[in-house]
C-alpha cells in the first residue's frame, strides 16, 4: 500500500488526479493533498471524496520549509510525492512573474529537499521503492514553426520564453541536479494542454464556455491560429501514475494527445458543441453563436505551435490517450452543464477583477 503526498492536489490536474487515483485503487492507497488553496485551488473539486478514510488534506504553502517538513515527519510512511503545485497561468505570469519564481522555483526546491531528507539512508542512497513525480509542461521546450511535421521530444533542449514556462524550466532542472547529483529517485513527465471538469475559467476552454453561455464576447488572441496540443485531463493523470509505476527512474516522459488544433478551432468546436446540447428551448441558444468570437491584440511573446512526440512513453509504457477530443470535450461542456454553481463560485469577487484588467473591459 503506498501513501502519496500530492501537492496542489486542489486545483484542476491535482484533483482529477486525485479522483482517478481513488477511482483505481480503491481503499488501497492514502492520499494527503497539500494545497495552499490560492485562487486556483478549490476544496469543493474534492467534495465527494473528503471523508474518505485514505484521504486527508492539509493547508500549506510549498515554499514553507518547516510546514512542508512536519508533514514528512508526521507522515513516515510516505513514499510516493506527485508534485502539481504551480502558479500555472500564462497570462499571469506576463504580469506577474515573480510569485511564479517563488512557487515554482523555491516550491520545487524545498519539495525536493524535504523528501531527500526523509527518504535518505545513513549510507546516501534512498530507502527503496520511494519515488518523487514532478509535472511538468511542454512549454519548457519552447515554440515549433508552424509546419506540422516539427514535435517536442524529450530530447529537445529547453528553451522557454514565458516567465511561467521559465520558472517550470528552472523546477525541472533542480529536479534533474537532485536526480545527477544525488541519484535522487525521481521522474519528470512534460505535458501538453490539458482540458475538463473542475478547470477554471482564465484557460481557454472553460473561459470560452463560460463566455459563451453568458453572451459575452469570445476574446482570441492574435489572428487565432496558434496550435496546442490538446489531452483530456484523465489520460494525463493516468500517465502519471503509469509512469511513476512502470516509467524507468531518472527518466524524463512526454505527454501528449497527438490532437494539435488552433485556436480559432477550438472556439469553433465549443460553439458547435454548445449549440447541439443546448435545448431549443434554451433561451441561451439564441445567442451562442459564433457572432461571439472577436479578435483582441496577441499575448506577448506568444508561443506559435505545441506537438507532443509521445513515442517513448507508448513504447517504453504502453500509455496512450484514450479520449478522442469529439468525446472529451462534449463530457466537458455536460460537466459544465451540470456544475453551473462551481462555476458561479469561482468566479464571483477576485475573478471579475481579474478578468477587467486582463481583458480591458
Ligand atoms: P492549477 O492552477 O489549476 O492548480 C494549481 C494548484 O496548486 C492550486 O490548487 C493551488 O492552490 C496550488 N498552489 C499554488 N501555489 C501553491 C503553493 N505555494 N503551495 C501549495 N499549493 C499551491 O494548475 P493545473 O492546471 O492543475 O496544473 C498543475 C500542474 O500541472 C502545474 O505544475 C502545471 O505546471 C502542470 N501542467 C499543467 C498543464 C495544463 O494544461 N493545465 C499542462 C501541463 C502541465
Ligand atoms: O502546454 C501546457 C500548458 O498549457 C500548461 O503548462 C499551462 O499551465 C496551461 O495554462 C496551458 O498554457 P497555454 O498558455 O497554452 O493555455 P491557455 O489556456 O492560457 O491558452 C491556450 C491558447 O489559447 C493559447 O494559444 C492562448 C489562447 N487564448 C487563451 C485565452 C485565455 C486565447 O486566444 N484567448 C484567451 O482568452
Amino acid at each position: 500500500m503506498h501513501t502519496y503526498l500530492v501537492t496542489g492536489g486542489a486545483g484542476f490536474i491535482g484533483s482529477n488526479y486525485i479522483h482517478y487515483m481513488f477511482k483505481k485503487y480503491g481503499d488501497d492507497i492514502r492520499i494527503i493533498n497539500v494545497d495552499v488553496l490560492t485562487y486556483a485551488g478549490n476544496l469543493e473539486n474534492l467534495r465527494d471524496i473528503e471523508n474518505k478514510p485514505g484521504y486527508s488534506f492539509v493547508k500549506a504553502d510549498i515554499t514553507d520549509k518547516a510546514a512542508i517538513e512536519k508533514i514528512f515527519a508526521d507522515n513516515p510512511d510516505i513514499d510516493r510525492v506527485v508534485h502539481f503545485a504551480a502558479e500555472s497561468h500564462v497570462d499571469r505570469s506576463i504580469r506577474n512573474p515573480e510569485v511564479f519564481v517563488q512557487t515554482n522555483v523555491m516550491g520545487t526546491a524545498v519539495m525536493l529537499n524535504a523528501a531527500k531528507a526523509a527518504w535518505e539512508l545513513p549510507d546516501g542512497t534512498f530507502k527503496p521503492d520511494h519515488k518523487f513525480l514532478h509535472v511538468s509542461t511542454d512549454e519548457v521546450y519552447g515554440t515549433l514553426p508552424d509546419d506540422d511535421n516539427a514535435y517536442f521530444y524529450e530530447t529537445t533542449p529547453y528553451d522557454p520564453h514565458s516567465p511561467y514556462s521559465a520558472s517550470k524550466a528552472g523546477s525541472d532542472m533542480l529536479v534533474k541536479s537532485y536526480m545527477d547529483t544525488y541519484k535522487f529517485p525521481a521522474n519528470i513527465t512534460n505535458c501538453s494542454n490539458n482540458y475538463g471538469p473542475y478547470q477554471f475559467p482564465e484557460k481557454l476552454i472553460p473561459l470560452m464556455i463560460n463566455n459563451a453561455l453568458n453572451g459575452k464576447k469570445l476574446p482570441v488572441y492574435g489572428d487565432g491560429l496558434n496550435v496546442r496540443d490538446w489531452l483530456y485531463v484523465e489520460d494525463h493523470a493516468k500517465a502519471i501514475d503509469m509512469v511513476q509505476e512502470q516509467g524507468r527512474l531518472f527518466e524524463t516522459y512526454n505527454i501528449g494527445g497527438h490532437n494539435e488544433k488552433r485556436n480559432i478551432e477550438i472556439v469553433n468546436i465549443i460553439i458547435d458543441t454548445l449549440r447541439e446540447e443546448l435545448d431549443d428551448s434554451d433561451p441561451r441558444k439564441a445567442y451562442v453563436t459564433k457572432d461571439l468570437i472577436t479578435y483582441v491584440e496577441d499575448r506577448k511573446g506568444h508561443d506559435r505551435r505545441y506537438a507532443i512526440a509521445p513515442d517513448k512513453i507508448k513504447s517504453e509504457i504502453g500509455w496512450e490517450p484514450e479520449t478522442m477530443f469529439k468525446e472529451g470535450i462534449r463530457k466537458t461542456i455536460r460537466w459544465y452543464f451540470d456544475h453551473e454553481d462551481w462555476m458561479k463560485n469561482v468566479t464571483s469577487g477576485d475573478y471579475q477583477k481579474y478578468y477587467e484588467t486582463m481583458y480591458n473591459v
